[in-house]
């Protein structure tokens, strides 16, 4: 088993009969759904909420009991992975393309699972991966002017042929930013968030209740 198979065993271990469980998006929330859906055979009773359509399709394969997004107004526990996470508990996620329904149930949950391996641990966001701004298409240049008015660097991404412009699964275009390390992630957390027609981004501060951090084999709690 592989640290990411290995902390997604550890939370399905957490979850308990008739909650309503968001599933997350990557490979580290696959394993989770995977073992989800083992748990479920051995007569756990769950309701799931995917945060993404390849979530909602695996887990509905394995005969998970899916419901959308649009039906529920809480959930009791979601589990997902995330591409940074610092010391504080602050993450950065959506190097997908699921970062609006990621974040929604993120919130909308009474608890936040983060499923890692020690290779997500940064002591700063963006030191390995740069920021995800979802944008509305028609305000990705004015949203990228007011990324270089603080100090960033942005660039629209662009698909995995490299022929055209990833599209998000909520239908935007994606920014991904670099910013000076000078700029703290509650600081860019805010000003990202106040820009007008940004969608989301991928800095989560203040969502996660527990990271469970996966090294060589042993779990860790943050
Ligand atoms: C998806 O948009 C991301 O936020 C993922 O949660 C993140 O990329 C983690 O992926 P892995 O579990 O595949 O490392």
């Amino acid at each position: 088993m592989n640290d990411k198979q290995k902390v997604a065993v550890h939370a399905a271990q957490l979850i308990q009969n008739d909650m309503i469980v968001g599933l997350g998006t990557g490979s580290t929330a696959n394993y989770f759904i995977e073992e989800l859906a083992r748990k479920q055979q051995q007569s756990l009773h769950v309701q799931c909420v995917a945060s993404s359509i390849i979530s909602t399709i695996k887990a509905q394969e394995l005969g998970l009991p899916v419901v959308s997004i649009e039906h529920i107004s809480r959930l009791d526990i979601y589990v997902d992975g995330a591409d940074e996470v610092t010391n504080d508990k602050i993450l950065l996620k959506g190097r997908g393309y699921d970062l609006v329904k990621e974040k929604l149930l993120a919130k909308a949950s009474d608890k936040f699972l983060v499923l890692v391996d020690k290779t997500k641990l940064v002591s700063y966001i963006g030191q390995n991966y740069p920021i995800p701004v979802e944008v509305m298409p028609f305000a990705w240049k004015l949203v990228l002017a007011s990324i270089e008015k603080v100090g960033g660097q942005a660039q629209l991404r662009a698909n995995s042929a490299g022929d055209g412009l990833a599209i998000s699964s909520h239908g935007s275009l994606v920014l991904d930013a670099r910013f000076p390390d000078t700029i703290g992630a509650s600081e860019l957390n805010h000003v990202l968030s106040s820009i007008p027609g940004v969608v989301e981004h991928g800095i989560f501060e203040s969502l996660a209740t527990t990271v469970f951090v996966a090294d060589n084999g042993h779990i860790t709690e943050m």
